[in-house]
């Protein structure tokens, strides 16, 4: 899908208009994919828009950035604000928001102390991800997810990217919405850009951070929903087969939301339908989301956006 320019990206500080915000091609980051970035959602509301979980996401940039020995010169405040300034500068909701920090140009070689830091929030209107609304027809991948002495799964790094995108053609050119990695021990991992869940007997199941996930905010939303609604929650390495046997899978993510899983390896998971579970912790997660349903643990962050300009997706 291509993007939908706004008018304005935030650089450093500054608004500066969308066209301007452009890199040297000998920047360390196109040679060593050196930065870190986010993904947030803000959503359209019965009264304006609100940003989802901004300061569990800029938080994780934060980390990721300390991970990679990049000192950001912005506080966790100042990143939130930020971001708040760029999506009512740009009038645009509902949108998706990616802040990135990055080595900029520099010097040339691995180590990249010699290169500016640039900090950039964009926003832009964006649809969904997989195909949601009967449910994702996926894969287990033949790539596995980073290894945990390889390349940090926690930090959400542009290079760690690369290993999606293998996991993403593959199942894409087999004919299939999306691909599940295993880790390196040959456990459940996650998608190329989703966390998983697996539901049996009514118990929600989960890969640990050890299994070499993204700290997902989605998946930590989905839960804290599941424990509020006295669901048995799980988070233990899970083996394949796992999927082949489950009465409800589905991803998590802030590009795919929650998003059923209707079969893996073309094996049909339960019936084949959205199962209860994943429906009411899709409902609750919409509803909280979208305005609807009360905001009880505060994951909100409104926006003042001209209801009249909302842009759909
Ligand atoms: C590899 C990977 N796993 C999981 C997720 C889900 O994380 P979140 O819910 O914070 O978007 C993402 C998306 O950011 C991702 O890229």
């Amino acid at each position: 899908m291509p993007i939908q320019p706004t008018a304005s990206i935030w650089h450093n500080g500054n608004l500066i208009p969308w066209e301007k915000a452009t890199l040297h091609v000998m920047s360390h980051v196109v040679h060593y994919g050196s930065s870190v970035f986010e993904g947030i959602r803000c959503y359209g509301q019965p009264q304006g828009a609100a940003i989802f979980r901004l300061p569990e996401h800029m938080q994780r940039l934060l980390d990721s950035a300390k991970i990679y020995r990049m000192p950001l010169p912005y506080s966790l405040d100042q990143l939130c604000s930020a971001t708040v300034d760029v999506v009512e500068n740009n009038n645009v909701a509902p949108c998706y928001v990616r802040p990135i920090a990055l080595r900029g140009y520099g010097e040339m070689g691995v180590n990249p102390k010699g290169c500016p830091i640039d900090v950039y929030i964009a926003n832009f209107p964006w649809g969904k991800y997989v195909a949601g609304d009967h449910g994702a027809d996926v894969c287990v991948s033949s790539w596995n997810r980073l290894a945990p002495n390889t390349m940090p799964s926690l930090a959400k790094a542009s290079g760690n990217y690369l290993n999606s995108q293998l996991i993403h053609m593959e199942a894409l050119a087999n004919g299939y919405q999306e691909g599940i990695a295993l880790d390196v021990n040959g456990y459940l991992s996650e998608g190329s850009g989703e966390n998983l869940f697996i539901v049996r007997n009514g118990v929600l199941f989960t890969s640990p951070l050890a299994n070499s996930v993204l700290s997902g905010i989605t998946r930590d939303s989905v839960l804290t929903l599941a424990r509020h609604f006295g669901i048995p929650v799980v988070e233990q390495p899970m083996p394949r087969e796992m999927l082949y046997i489950a009465d409800e899978v589905f991803f998590t993510g802030t590009a795919v939301e929650v998003t059923p899983i209707r079969s893996v390896d073309r094996i049909e998971v339960g019936d084949g339908k959205t199962g209860p579970i994943t429906q009411q912790l899709s409902e609750e997660f919409f509803g909280v989301a979208n305005g609807l349903r009360p905001d009880r643990f505060g994951w909100l962050t409104p926006v003042k956006v001209n209801a009249e300009q909302q842009v759909p997706v």
